[in-house]
C-alpha cells in the first residue's frame, strides 16, 4: 500500500468504504497449521465497512457488482486484512520505564515500577503517556486492550478520555494497593473501592469504553480490599476483572506466607468471589492442573504474556497443560514488564517459549488467539476479533513485503500459515500498513517509517 491509497482511504470515512484485499478471520478454532472450516480466508475478497460496522465481505468478483454506487473502494491486493490484535494484560503507565532490566519480579517492582507509577499522580502527565501508549498500540495493530492504570483514579479517568475520544474498544481500571507498596501509591479497601465504584459508573458502557476491577496481585492487597473487590464483582456482573496469578517463583512463596491456608494462589481469588467469565489472569505459569481446571470451570481466561516472563525470568507458560485441562488461555504483551507493544513480536516469542516444551503452536493458532479466541474468551465475540458482519469496523492492513526480508521469505510462502507465521516471525510495528477502529482510520505507516 502507498500513503495515497491509505489517504484516500482515510478521507473516505462517509458511510460506506470498501476494500479489496486478501482477508482473513477466524469463526472457530484452527486445526494445527491446516486451514479447516472455522478458518475463513479469501485470496481476493472485499469487505464493505459502513457506519462504522462490517456490512459485508465476500469474494470481490461476487460483491463488486451489488455494491451501492456511491461506495468508495480502496484496492490493497497483495496485503492482508484481519480483525484488529487484542492484547489481554498490558501496563500503560509502563510506557516509559520498558526495557529496564532488574532481578526478577519482586526487585522490578520496587526498582523501576513503583517509582514510575508515582508520575500518574499528574493529570497532564498521565494524558500524555495515554495518547503515546494508545498511538503505539495503533502502530502494532493492537485496537482493543485490558490495560491497568495506577493507584490514582485521576489515571484511569485520562485513559478512558483518551480512548473514548479515538473511539477505540478499550478495558481499563484504576489499580487497587492497600499494602506492601510505597505509601505514596497506597489506597484503602473503602476508597479503592469508592473510587473504582465511581469510575464503573463513569466509564463502564460509555461509548466504547469498558471497566476492568483492579487488584494488582494478592500481595498488595489486605484481606479487606479483596473482601470490597468480590463486592463490587458480585454488584456489578458485567464488568471485568484483571490481576496478577502465580507470575514469579518468590511471588509464589511470598503469597503463601501472606494468605496462609489457601489451597494455592489461585484459590485466594477464588474465596473472594474473583474467578468468574471476564476475569483474566495475567501470567498463570506456577498453577497445577486444579488451578487450570478451575481457571476453566469458572470460565476465566489465562493471559500468557511471553516476552515478559521471558525478560524477568519468571518461568515458562505450559501450553501443553493449559490445553490438556480446557483453561482458556490469550496472547499479551505485559509492557512494560514486556519487552514489546507488537502483538506479532508476541507471537513470536510464545511460539519459542511453546517449542521450548516441545508443544508446537501455529501460527494460524496464534492469529486466532489475538482476534477471534480472544474475544470470545472475554464475551465480545460478535463485537470485536472478527470480520464478520455486524461487528464493530476494528482491522487492520498487513503488509507482508513491509521490509526486504519479509517480501523475501513471503514470495517464497506455499500456505497460509508459512504466510502468517513469516509476519508473526519476522514482523512488527513494520508490518501494520495500517490500523482501523469502528471503521475510521488512525494509523497508516509512513513508507521507510
Ligand atoms: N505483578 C504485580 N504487578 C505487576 C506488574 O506491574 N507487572 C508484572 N509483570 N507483574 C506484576
Ligand atoms: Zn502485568
Amino acid at each position: 500500500m502507498n500513503s495515497s491509497q491509505i489517504t484516500a482511504a482515510a478521507g473516505g470515512q462517509g458511510p460506506r468504504a470498501a476494500y479489496r484485499s486478501r482477508l482473513l478471520y477466524f469463526t472457530g478454532v484452527p486445526d494445527g497449521d491446516t486451514e479447516n472450516g472455522a478458518t475463513v480466508f479469501l485470496e481476493d475478497g472485499l469487505l464493505v465497512v459502513e457506519d462504522g460496522r462490517i456490512a459485508q465481505i465476500g469474494d470481490y468478483r461476487r460483491l463488486v457488482s451489488g455494491l451501492a454506487p456511491n461506495t468508495r473502494i480502496v484496492d490493497l491486493r497483495g496485503k492482508l486484512i484481519i480483525p484488529g490484535f487484542i492484547d489481554t494484560h498490558i501496563h500503560y503507565p509502563q510506557t516509559d520505564m520498558i526495557a529496564s532490566p532488574a532481578a526478577g519480579l519482586l526487585p522490578w517492582l520496587e526498582t523501576w515500577t513503583f517509582p514510575t507509577e508515582r508520575r500518574f499522580d499528574d493529570p497532564a502527565h498521565a494524558t500524555e503517556v495515554a495518547h503515546f501508549f494508545l498511538d503505539e498500540l495503533q502502530r502494532c495493530g493492537t485496537t482493543t486492550a485490558l490495560v491497568y492504570c495506577t493507584v490514582h483514579p485521576g489515571s484511569a479517568e485520562a485513559f478512558f478520555t483518551a480512548s473514548h475520544e479515538r473511539n477505540l474498544r478499550m478495558v481499563a481500571g484504576k489499580v487497587l494497593m492497600d499494602r506492601n507498596c510505597p505509601e505514596f501509591l497506597r489506597d484503602t479497601a473503602e476508597s479503592g473501592g469508592r473510587d473504582s465504584e465511581t469510575l464503573i459508573q463513569r466509564w463502564h458502557g460509555k461509548g466504547r469504553q469498558m471497566y476492568a476491577l483492579t487488584p494488582r496481585f494478592a500481595p498488595t492487597s489486605t484481606p479487606a480490599q479483596l473482601g470490597v473487590c468480590g463486592e463490587l464483582a458480585q454488584r456489578y456482573q458485567d464488568i471485568f476483572i484483571q490481576s496478577h496469578v502465580a507470575e514469579n517463583a518468590d511471588e509464589v512463596k511470598w503469597v503463601a506466607q501472606l494468605y496462609p491456608g489457601y489451597r494455592s494462589y489461585l484459590d485466594i481469588y477464588d474465596q473472594y468471589g474473583l474467578l468468574r467469565p471476564r476475569a483474566v489472569y495475567g501470567h498463570c505459569i506456577w498453577l497445577d492442573d486444579t488451578d487450570r481446571r478451575r481457571m476453566r470451570d469458572a470460565g476465566a481466561l489465562a493471559a500468557h504474556c511471553p516476552t515478559s516472563n521471558q525478560f524477568l525470568g519468571s518461568g515458562l507458560f505450559d501450553f501443553a497443560s493449559a490445553e490438556t485441562s480446557g483453561m482458556p488461555v490469550s496472547l499479551a504483551t505485559d509492557v512494560g514488564g514486556g519487552s514489546s507493544f507488537s502483538m506479532l513480536q508476541t507471537m513470536n516469542e510464545a511460539h519459542k517459549v511453546a517449542r521450548l516444551s516441545g508443544y508446537h503452536l501455529s501460527a494460524l493458532n496464534m492469529f486466532y488467539l489475538a482476534t477471534q479466541g480472544a474475544a470470545q474468551s472475554l464475551g465480545l465475540d460478535g463485537q470485536i476479533g472478527t470480520l464478520a458482519p455486524g461487528a464493530e469496523a476494528d482491522f487492520i492492513v498487513l503488509d507482508p513485503q513491509a521490509t526486504p526480508l519479509l517480501a523475501r521469505r513471503t514470495a517464497q510462502s506455499g500456505s497460509l500459515e508459512e504466510l502468517l507465521f513469516a509476519l508473526a516471525m519476522l514482523g512488527d510495528d513494520r508490518a501494520v500498513a495500517a490500523t482501523y477502529a469502528a471503521g475510521r482510520q488512525l494509523h497508516a505507516r509512513q513508507a521507510g517509517a
